[in-house]
């Protein structure tokens, strides 16, 4: 086993625990849309990461719908001056509405550099609302899969395909939908700072061999942690797809994350990106219970975890 890094430069703000929709989201009566509309349990929004290598200048991994809320309650990210902000860049790890629609808030000449792979950034141009961020102010750069490069000062990052599909709104009537595509469309992060390794994988179809090789041995994860089970949506009443559908392994059963992950050697292993049906939100949940009991955290709002 490795020996894990004390330093103290990588740090990690989940800025929104949930998948698409939030807790509560907007139409969703299910039982945990309602606890969090009346307080019983922490309200979650939408599927997005603040990472830092020196804790001065962040990056954003994934524009939620929510990303105005969240760096208004995230001093870490609030202006140093009229004008000024810590934020170095922003990357996007598929073209999801969860994680692209929150860059129509970053319009407001406000410059930074927009990270994604190519295939990514064709889904962006092909979106002519996206124009709204002004290219002589925010710049929009190529990552070419397995190439490190620098995200921040003090932060490298190499993107690496993970299985996925394209995203909800681009599916065709009458056209088959591959869930488990591996390609430039759906991408994971690896952040290194000072010898710490993190990963984030938002969103992963199924863990590849290659996947669990890759991860095995990192001092933390970050992973898709949509659904407990693959047909959940179904069992409370607010749909008909599933997990595998919607590319997203769950996180229980034979093929779910947590058997997965249990021969890997992992530092610390975090569930983000939850959908508001998830049990796990609540905290004296089962479910929840057995996640934690198998060396999970469950990921929520603000939490900062730091290497
Ligand atoms: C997903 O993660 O499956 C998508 O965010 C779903 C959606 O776009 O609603
Ligand atoms: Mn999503
Ligand atoms: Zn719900």
């Amino acid at each position: 086993m490795r020996q894990r890094g004390v330093s103290t430069g990588f740090r990690a703000l989940i800025l929104g625990a949930a998948a698409g929709g939030g807790l509560p989201q907007w139409n969703c009566g299910c039982r945990n849309c309602n606890l969090a509309r009346q307080g019983e349990i922490a309200p979650q929004t939408q599927s997005s990461l603040a990472v830092t290598g020196d804790g001065r200048h962040w990056t954003v991994l994934n524009a939620s719908p929510d990303i105005r809320d969240q760096f208004t309650r995230t001093p870490a990210l609030h202006p140093t001056g009229q004008r000024e902000l810590p934020l170095s860049s922003v990357l996007v790890t598929n073209g999801d509405i969860d994680h692209v629609a929150g860059l129509l808030t970053l319009r407001e000449m406000q410059p930074f550099t927009l990270l994604a792979t190519a295939g990514i950034h064709d889904i962006l141009s092909n979106n002519p609302i996206f124009d709204a961020l002004n290219p002589e102010v925010v710049t929009r750069s190529t990552v070419t899969l397995e190439v490190p490069f620098s995200i921040a000062p003090g932060l490298q990052a190499t993107l690496f395909p993970v299985p996925g599909k394209t995203p909800l709104y681009m599916e065709r009537i009458g056209e088959e939908v591959r869930t488990d595509v591996i390609g430039d469309q759906t991408v994971g992060v690896k952040l290194e700072a000072d010898g710490d390794v993190a990963y984030y994988i938002p969103g992963c179809a199924y863990l590849s061999p290659d996947l669990a090789d890759r991860i095995d041995g990192a001092d933390l994860v970050l992973f898709d942690g949509t659904l407990w089970r693959d047909d959940e949506m179904r069992l409370a009443g607010v749909g008909v797809k599933t997990g595998k559908r919607m590319g997203h392994m769950s996180m229980s059963g034979p093929e779910g994350s947590i058997a997965a992950f249990a021969p890997l050697d992992i530092g610390r292993k975090v569930y983000v990106h939850m959908n508001n049906t998830n049990p796990v939100f609540r905290p004296d949940a089962p479910e929840r219970a057995e996640a934690e009991a198998a060396g999970w955290m469950i990921g929520q709002d603000g939490m900062e975890i730091q290497l």
